[in-house]
């Protein structure tokens, strides 16, 4: 079993990554700022930090406490038509917050982190890319940092959505 860090967990997707991982008997931590996630979604079996993930120093004292063996990181400011508005808010958490998590991660030895990308390319019915939103930069710029950081020898997986898995 292993020591799982998740961020985002007090939202939708997370929570039930987060239930999930504690059904299979993982030990389950959730970083979590309670900006659009709930605190009734956090599964009584983690343990939760309030924490932002562009918060320097609390997010250094968790992952120093925790020494999690696999991220998994879904906190994120999801709304696209706020990311058009506010380009720079929404990089201040969807980029420095998730590089933030990854420069941690690579400290503490964790072995595995995975990140949930926004799909951002339009794609058509057949499977065709036809347009990329602001997201598709951010997952860009998230991609990028993990295959930096692979090259680092760290073992760092970006997922999307369709290829994302419960890893243990
Ligand atoms: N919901 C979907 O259909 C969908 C589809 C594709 C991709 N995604 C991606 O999956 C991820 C999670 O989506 P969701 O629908 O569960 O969103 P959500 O808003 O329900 O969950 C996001 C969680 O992150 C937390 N959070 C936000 N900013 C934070 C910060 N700065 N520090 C700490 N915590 C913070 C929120 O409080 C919330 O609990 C996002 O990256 C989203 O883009 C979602």
């Amino acid at each position: 079993m292993s020591k799982i860090l998740i961020t985002g967990g007090a939202g939708f997707i997370a929570s039930h990554v987060a239930d999930a991982y504690i059904a299979l008997g993982h030990e389950v931590i959730i970083v979590d700022n309670l900006s659009t996630g709930e605190q009734s979604n956090v599964n009584p079996k983690a343990k939760f930090y309030l924490a932002d993930i562009t918060d320097e120093k609390a997010i250094k004292r968790i992952f120093e406490k925790e020494k999690p063996e696999i991220v998994n990181h879904h906190a994120a400011q999801k709304d696209v038509g706020f990311s058009v508005i506010n380009p720079l808010d929404d990089a201040k958490v969807n980029i420095l917050g998730s590089i933030n998590i990854i420069v941690n991660s690579v400290n503490v030895g964790v072995k595995k982190t995975i990140y949930a990308n926004s799909g951002g390319p339009l794609i058509d019915s057949e499977g065709r890319v036809v347009g990329v939103n602001t997201f598709k930069y951010v997952d860009a710029s998230i991609e990028g940092m993990g295959f930096a950081l692979e090259s680092n020898e760290v073992k760092t997986t970006v997922n999307n959505l369709a290829k994302f898995q419960l890893l243990s």
